[in-house]
């Protein structure tokens, strides 16, 4: 069943029940500023930093789930309504909930009255706008009062939630005009207050939750709006909210609009003042002004959308799937964006406490959003590398706001260096710019043993091999990828948790063959980059150990069928046919076929043959199989998970393009395909009764086929999954990648797929090119541009500021 549907030329999703199977969300922001807004209005925003600097309050696992959020009440004679269905659930005569690029749109539609509220944040600025339009298509004239309401944050998101004994206390808020300001901790060590306005003189105000909402009534019946009249109530301590309270009246036919500002300002020490204990409001007055029309505001929302039509103009497909377009070129680089943007922070399943930006996870962002704005992936780079450590190991997080690394999520994860050669080579081929390399970058954050990017790659480079186990692959540390392979932990205390506790390597002799065939892909790139930069002895060393990390995985790292896992602390085979369950991983399958090791023997083949027969099923493939069903001290939380869900056997959706590449290595076009079709959201949009999240945004995970009910998804939004179906799809499949020459055009296609056309923007050129399938499916039989014929499949760079038509024939 749906809920919705895509609306492709507007590029939106239409949510036309508000009782999706879960909220369905939307990010707002796209560079300081953010929000989440879910279908029914709820969600919450900060500045940064969702932990540091949240603005709004919003509980989690709520009930029911998502409760908090931009609301607004109508009351209308004796009928109270919110436009977007919830919180008062009165239901509606039309509801529609438009989730646009960085925006959304919701309307409810009551007695008459309609009600058009949409929520954005402009761009290059720290407030989100609402703007709510009222219209009356009645016959008879409307006098109703508005209400808005929202719950203010008293900024560290995690603090207000534990520390009561002092938060009930501190709150504090100032009203003028039609603004409600909130200066909780301002007087002292904050620079910076929160603001709600709205455009219009209103006729009363809310600030204290109590008086609003009344201490026994829930968001659904608020007494002030019971009452038909706030409170005016001045909030000190307690729950800090802002509600503007209004009487609108409406002819039939007439229609006003009211725009609401919830936004953030930072003011310099010496200019915090207006008068003793009044905040100065200039800033907040100046961020008003500039959104005080429907004029203006919708100015903002039109820039907003060019912004967007520009940065979807570098990638576009033309094929004949609809469904494979939407994704290519709307989606799946719009979910690249925020999972840059949050890195795995904020969503309604990341509550935006306990993560940062993680070391692994926001280098591998890079990959589907370094082409969107390459000079924000550049400082991402340098920001990640200043938190190594000066051996090669890394923090596995850091903090958006301050940019330092902390272990609050763990740390001591073997695979973390390597994925900064992967960010780094991604950011050079898209760009040329080499200079990177040059930069001046520390170590822990310390400036005084700063040393050039290349330095940080060589050292993460050796940090795998100074870290070998004895079968010469690499030592695993607390972990590889699949955070709940813990090797190393032998946890019995169920109060600690597996990412935090001891890390006992010492004597361990726990080995990765997934971080064995990472190395090798990446070590790869390394050596390609060194040659390229000229440093020939640093080339030939590396690549030696590379060549000996392959010899490595044939001869210990293979199982007969497929690819070990690992070993465990005792040396034990982990992912063998030996073992009873776990007997075979998706990881190793997926990046030793990448990385191509075994192929002339035909290991690449058998092992993803494997894949196919023992993890693929109806929706996906599963991490694992068979799945545990017991705890294994010596595997930890993997075997804590009930069988078929998260790394226990789910469809763990960030490794299944894993396998795609692998089958393009090896010219199965149509697996590829079919793997891909599996997992893309858009095209799991006709079951979302079962699928439960959103249709048009990927998650991290679906339940596998030991689970209870398969097909089950959680977790959408902050996942690896966005950029690597995207990588995956548009480099491997449709296969147009950057490389450092030109572009390469390398697709391994289904069959059925006879023709499309990929336009790529690429170092200031760009390119149209029309791919037409054989009968194999990859391989480039000829290759022109603007008619003249090219040998090979690599489209040397042309001058940048002209358009080549490029056409190609595949065998
Ligand atoms: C989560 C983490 C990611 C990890 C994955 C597998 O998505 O963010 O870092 O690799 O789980 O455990
Ligand atoms: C684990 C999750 C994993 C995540 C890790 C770190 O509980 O299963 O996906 O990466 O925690 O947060």
């Amino acid at each position: 069943m749906k809920y919705g549907h895509f609306d492709d030329a507007n590029k939106e999703y239409v949510i036309t029940n508000p009782q999706t199977p879960f909220p369905w969300i939307n990010y707002l922001g796209n560079e300081d500023f953010f929000g989440l807004v879910s279908n029914t209005a709820g969600g919450y925003a900060f500045y940064k930093d969702a932990k540091f600097r949240r603005l709004t309050r919003y509980r989690y696992n709520n009930i029911p789930m998502d409760n908090g959020g931009r609301y607004f009440y109508i009351k209308d004679e004796d009928t109270i309504w919110s436009p977007g269905w919830k919180p008062v659930k009165t239901p509606l005569d039309k509801y529609e909930c438009r989730h646009g690029l960085s925006y959304s749109k919701i309307t409810g539609v009551k007695n008459g009255v309609s009600a058009e509220s949409t929520f954005f944040i402009p761009l290059k600025t720290w407030a989100e706008v609402h703007h709510l339009k009222l219209t009356n298509d009645s016959d008879s004239v409307k006098k109703l009062k508005l209400f808005s309401f929202m719950e203010w944050c008293l900024w560290n998101a995690e603090d207000d939630q534990n520390n009561l004994q002092r938060n009930l206390n501190t709150g504090e808020v100032e009203v003028e005009g039609s603004t409600i300001y909130h200066k909780t901790e301002y007087k002292e060590r904050r620079n910076h207050y929160a603001f709600y306005s709205v455009n219009t003189p209103i006729n009363g105000y809310d600030t204290n939750r109590e008086s609003f909402v009344g201490l026994y009534n829930e968001l659904s019946g608020p007494q002030a709006v019971l009452d038909g009249k706030p409170h005016n109530s001045e909030a000190h301590g307690w729950s800090p909210v802002a509600s503007h309270y209004i009487e609108v009246e409406l002819q039939p036919g007439e229609a006003k609009d009211f725009i609401f500002v919830l936004g953030y300002v930072e003011n310099p020490e010496e200019d915090k003042w207006e008068s003793k204990g009044v905040i100065n409001k200039k800033p907040a007055l100046a961020i008003q002004q500039k959104f005080d029309t429907a004029e203006k505001v919708e100015n903002a929302l039109a820039e907003l959308k060019s912004y967007w039509e520009n940065l979807l103009s570098i990638i576009n497909l033309e094929s004949k799937d609809d469904k494979l377009n939407r994704m290519v070129n709307i989606w799946n680089q719009y979910q690249c964006m925020v999972t840059f943007n949050m890195s795995r922070s904020a969503s309604f399943f990341e509550v935006g406490i306990g993560r940062g930006m993680g070391f692994r996870d926001s280098n591998q962002d890079l990959i589907g959003f370094v082409h969107q704005v390459p000079e924000r992936a550049r400082e991402r780079i340098i920001d990640i590398a200043s938190t190594q450590f000066p051996d090669g190991g890394c923090y596995h997080q850091y903090q958006p706001l301050t940019k330092r690394g902390n272990d609050a999520i763990g740390g001591g994860f073997n695979d973390d260096p390597l994925w900064l050669i992967l960010g780094t080579v991604s950011y050079i081929k898209e760009t040329g710019d080499f200079s990177i390399l040059d930069e001046m970058v520390p170590f822990d954050n310390d400036e005084s043993i700063a040393q050039s990017l290349f330095d940080h790659l060589t050292i993460s480079f050796n940090h795998v091999i100074k870290n070998l186990g004895p079968n010469g692959l690499p030592l695993i540390g607390r972990a590889d990828w699949n955070d709940c392979l813990n090797l190393n932990c032998f946890s019995t205390n169920p109060n600690e948790s597996f990412q935090t506790t001891e890390n006992n390597t010492k004597g361990s002799k726990a080995e990765s063959v997934m971080i064995a065939g990472l190395f090798v892909v990446y070590g790869t790139d390394y050596v390609e980059l060194c040659e390229k930069l000229g440093k020939t002895d640093e080339a030939a060393r590396a690549k030696s150990e590379v060549n000996k990390m392959a010899e490595a995985v044939k001869s210990k790292g293979w199982d007969g069928e497929w690819f070990l896992r690992a070993y465990d602390f005792y040396g034990n085979k982990v992912g063998s046919d030996e073992n009873e369950e776990g007997k075979i991983f998706i990881e190793s399958q997926g990046w030793c076929t990448m990385a191509g090791i075994g192929k002339d023997e035909g290991m690449c083949e058998k092992s993803l043959d494997a894949v196919k027969e023992r993890l693929d099923c109806e929706y996906g493939i599963v991490l694992n199989n068979p799945a545990f069903t017991r705890y294994v001290v010596e595997y930890g939380e993997i075997s804590t998970y009930p069988k078929g869900y998260k790394e226990n056997a789910g469809i763990f959706c960030h490794n299944n393009p894993w396998i795609m590449i692998g089958e393009t290595r090896i010219g199965r076009g149509d697996r590829a395909w079919e793997y891909y079709q599996k997992i893309c959201p858009a095209y799991l949009e006709e079951i979302s009764d079962l699928h439960r999240t959103e249709p048009y945004v990927y998650a991290q995970m679906i339940a596998g086929k030991d689970a209870y009910i398969p097909g089950e998804a959680k977790n959408s939004w902050l996942t690896g999954t966005a950029a690597w179906n995207f990588y995956a799809i548009t480099q491997f499949i449709l296969g147009v990648r950057p490389e450092y020459e030109g572009l390469l055009v390398d697709p391994c296609l289904p069959k059925a797929m006879e023709e499309y056309q990929f336009t790529r923007k690429f170092r200031g050129a760009t390119y149209k090119i029309n791919i037409v399938n054989g009968e194999r499916g990859h391989g480039v039989k000829a290759l022109s541009i603007n008619g003249n014929k090219v040998d090979g499949n690599l489209i040397p760079l042309q001058k940048a500021g002209g358009v080549y038509q490029v056409e190609v024939i595949m065998y």
